[in-house]
């Protein structure tokens, strides 16, 4: 982390757990958990249709909702979609796009990504873009390339003012939901080289303006580790953000 340049986030997705019906439940008890002087933002990525449950929920103990995923058009025949528009108007000041879990089961490609990327800037949705490199890429010494693109298409025709507004998430898809984490070494290897991508687009202010997290078996015994590194800026944690105790020791563990 470097809070003197950038946010520190800690962003969790839900990705299809939970229920509208738990939302409240849930956000009592993270809100007994939480330290009273947060040293970072927080946010919980619902399923869509809790949004408005998180935002009730989530007003007294600061904790912003956002969504999963968006459509890259405005509005219109797009059956079983939703637009950036409804998302802001059920109250998420974030989505993530670009998730690995979209990209291999929805064929998500690059291209797409950016657009929605861009559909979320255009209503002043901050998007948390995610990049990450699979076992083979990893081991056919493949990563920075791979990311170097991922991060370069995602960001294509995004101003700086509105990079701004932009959060990337590197998450290596052999480290989520496997126990297996990236060593704090390789995360900030990754991290730093997005940086670096970032600071070739658009020089160096806004690069080291811009928070990178990174996600995959993110818990509370690793996280101090994790957000120790100077180009880690937070985390976006899935299985650990279901549970309340162990989502507000990932929260604690920015207090470094
Ligand atoms: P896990 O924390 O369960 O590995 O999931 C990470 C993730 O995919 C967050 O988007």
């Amino acid at each position: 982390m470097n809070r003197k340049y950038r946010k520190t986030v800690i962003a969790g997705n839900w990705k299809m757990n939970q229920l509208v019906s738990g939302v409240k439940p849930f956000m009592e008890e993270l809100k007994k958990e939480l330290p009273q002087n947060k040293q970072c933002d927080i946010v919980l990525c619902t399923p869509a249709v809790m949004i408005p449950a998180m935002v009730k929920a989530g007003k007294d103990c600061k904790v912003a909702a956002g969504g999963q995923d968006v459509s890259k058009y405005e509005k219109g025949a797009y059956t079983g979609e939703v637009s950036a528009d409804q998302l802001l108007d059920a109250g998420a000041k974030y989505c993530i796009v670009g998730h690995s879990e979209r990209r291999q089961y929805h064929h998500e490609d690059d291209m797409l990504i950016n657009a929605k990327a861009r559909a979320l800037l255009a209503k002043g949705i901050t998007p948390i873009i995610c990049v990450g490199e699979s076992l083979e890429q990893r081991e056919m010494d493949l990563t920075i390339e791979h990311i170097t693109y991922q991060v370069k298409a995602a960001l294509y025709g995004i101003s700086a003012t509105e990079l701004r507004h932009c959060i990337i998430a590197y998450e290596p898809i052999w480290a989520i939901g496997t126990g297996k984490t990236a060593t704090s070494e390789q995360a900030q290897e990754v991290c730093e080289a997005i940086r670096g991508v970032i600071r070739k687009m658009y020089g160096a202010r806004p690069a080291r303006a811009v928070s990178i997290l990174y996600g995959g078996s993110m818990n509370a015994k690793n996280a101090e580790e994790l957000l120790a590194q100077p180009d880690i800026d937070g985390g976006l944690i899935g299985g650990a953000s279901l549970k309340p105790a162990d989502f507000a020791a990932i929260v604690k563990a920015t207090d470094q």
